[in-house]
């Protein structure tokens, strides 16, 4: 296979592609079914997918099989996995900081700082209150705090204000930040959605 040819990454990684080396260990946080993990591996890195979704990582651990891509799978809580210090040289959190309360926010993404190797990149992206689910949310779910809504799952949904995910990550050197919104044209009815997305890099 042609490295890198056959996926559909997430938009942040095909804009930023020239950044990503081709090998090292990358580290894929809420990795659903793996589009970006497969991506990464495709490119020449070694990739761990961490997601609580036993569905979404059996489909990844067997399309990775099936390519024979370096994707390991982990089920477990992305704040509960251990990330030791600058041992990955990128990692990803696209689309899933933002299923978690600011607390945890906060002290997962010091340990992505730490985990990066000198050098190493993130890759972040995360809904804002420029989304027009934060004011559905207002009457579908249960109001914790300002942006955090709770579903009947019990899990949170934290929507970012302006400037709110790139200072999480102040301890790196931001290569890109961009807030905005854009048309989601790839799943059911086109949507649109408010984003704020990071590239950064330790220095
Ligand atoms: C919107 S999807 C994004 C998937 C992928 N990063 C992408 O860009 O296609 C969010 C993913 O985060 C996972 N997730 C949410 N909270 C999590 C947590 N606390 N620990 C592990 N995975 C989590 C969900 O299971 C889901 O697969």
């Amino acid at each position: 296979m042609e490295k890198g040819k056959e996926f559909q990454p997430d938009d942040l990684l095909i804009w930023f592609d020239s950044l990503i080396p081709a090998r090292g260990k990358g580290l894929d946080l809420g990795s659903g079914t793996g589009k970006n993990s497969l991506y990464l591996a495709s490119k020449g890195l070694e990739v761990q997918a961490v997601d609580l979704s036993r569905k979404a990582l059996n489909l990844l651990k067997e399309e990775a099989k099936e390519l024979g891509l370096p994707v390991k799978t982990i089920r477990q809580d992305i704040c509960q996995f251990p990330i030791p210090p600058s041992s990955f040289d990128l990692i990803l959190c696209l689309g899933s900081l933002m299923f978690l309360d600011p607390d945890r926010i906060a002290l997962l993404s010091l340990k992505i700082v730490e985990g990066l190797v000198p050098g190493g990149l993130l890759f972040c992206s995360a809904f804002t209150t420029q989304d027009p689910s934060f004011f559905s949310a207002e009457r579908i779910l249960k109001k914790i705090s300002d942006r955090l809504f709770e579903g009947k799952d019990g899990r949170h949904l934290y929507f970012f204000a302006p400037g709110e995910l790139e200072s999480y990550f102040d301890g790196l050197q931001a290569v890109f930040y961009a807030e905005g919104h854009s048309l989601d044209l790839k799943h059911s009815l086109s949507h649109r959605h408010g984003w704020a997305s990071l590239v950064a890099r330790k220095t």
